[in-house]
């Protein structure tokens, strides 16, 4: 065993950041691609006019999405590098599928937007279909992680079912809703902070992208409180009482059923109030909360894996000038990350 390349602790930090930002970019591909074939099947003028300035974010939400995917696929390598491609193995077609199934979600957004342009609008169900096409993909991805933690049903899961079904134990369903419900709601933020920065010519649009938006959110909050409450239902005993009652990971589950409870608030007054503050508010909030599920996520994944090996024993040889070359590069890349969206929103400034 060569070790880690760095005391678990940042990387497990890192890995919560990194996934939140993530979920974050992905929900609003989900969320927008909803409020897409809510407005298609609208069909009103004004409807169409708010997709042709929606589509394009739903793109963009879909690609950061994926970028930022690959941020926590390098910690969780480092960290649980042999129950995750064991996992993904177990998994194999659904796992191949993910990048197929992206591709279509991409070339469905595309082709939206190409029809938004034209004399003829497109079918509702094209966005929805790419909305399904996520939902899938979130599934594969739920599937990934339940499977990489029950390394006893690997093999009869490999023999019996060949791979091709998505694990459909006990958890498998809870915390698929409580994932989908947050990539939805937080999604739903997302939209209505990108709608209230880019939209400010287009005061009417705004405000009705910001309302559907916030309403699917209100929505989704529902779905997620549910799916959490199964979730924790159906844990081990020995998972519920370190998530809800062992310091420190107590703080991981509370702090982010609270910022979940305030960002809930925080969505009705900005469904009423629309000012910039009011918004943005909620978007921090419960961002705070996806980064603090996703500690606790973590912690519920070391209970389970405890079972076969302990993070803390793995000894730890620092590779600092790598370390260094890392954060380096990744500062570089947001930077120009930063510069892109700067010329791209000053160049819409132009075009308006
Ligand atoms: C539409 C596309 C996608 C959706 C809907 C999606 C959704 C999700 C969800 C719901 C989870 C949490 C699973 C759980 O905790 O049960 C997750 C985790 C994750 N996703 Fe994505 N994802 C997408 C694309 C991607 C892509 C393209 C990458 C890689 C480039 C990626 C990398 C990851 C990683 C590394 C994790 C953590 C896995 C682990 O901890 O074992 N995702 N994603």
């Amino acid at each position: 065993m060569l070790g880690l390349p760095l005391v678990p602790w940042p990387l497990e930090l890192a890995l919560a950041i990194a996934l939140a930002v993530h979920w974050s970019f992905i929900g609003m591909a989900i969320t927008g691609s909803a409020v897409l074939a809510v407005n298609l099947l609208h069909g009103r003028e004004q409807n169409l006019r708010l997709n042709r300035h929606l589509v394009s974010f739903v793109i963009f939400g879909l690609s950061f999405g994926i970028t930022f995917g690959i941020l926590p696929l390098l910690m969780v390598q480092v960290l649980h590098g042999n129950f995750f491609y064991s996992a993904n193995i177990v998994i194999a077609y659904w796992w191949l599928a993910v990048i197929p199934l992206l591709i279509t979600g991409f070339y469905l957004l595309y082709y939206t937007r190409l029809r938004l342009h034209s004399e003829r609008p497109p079918a509702f169900f094209l966005p929805l279909l790419a909305l399904m096409v996520f939902a899938t993909i979130a599934s594969i991805l739920v599937s990934e992680t339940t499977v990489s933690q029950f390394p006893e049903v690997w093999k009869e899961f490999h023999w019996k079912w060949r791979g091709l079904l998505p694990y459909w134990g006990a958890f498998f369903i809870p915390r698929w809703i409580f994932a989908f419900g947050g990539l939805l709601a937080m999604g739903g933020i997302m939209v209505s902070v990108l709608s209230k920065i880019t939209m400010r010519s287009e005061r009417q649009l705004q405000e009705l992208a910001i309302s559907q938006a916030l309403r699917i959110t209100t929505g989704a909050l529902f779905l997620q409180v549910a799916g959490a409450v199964w979730l924790v239902l159906a844990l081990p005993a020995e998972q519920q009482s370190v998530l809800l009652g062992k310091w420190p990971n107590v703080l991981a589950f509370y702090s982010a059923a609270a910022s979940f409870l305030i960002a809930a608030i925080l969505v009705q007054v900005a469904r009423r109030r629309m000012t910039a503050a009011a918004v943005i508010a909620p978007a921090v909030i419960y961002y705070a909360g996806l980064f603090a599920a996703a500690m606790a996520r973590d912690k519920g994944r070391e209970v389970a894996m405890s079972r076969f090996f302990d993070l803390s024993t793995v000894a730890a040889h620092p590779q600092w000038a790598a370390f260094i070359v890392f954060l380096g590069t990744i500062a570089i890349g947001v930077g120009m990350v930063a510069y892109m969206v700067h010329l791209a929103v000053a160049y819409r400034g132009r075009e308006e």
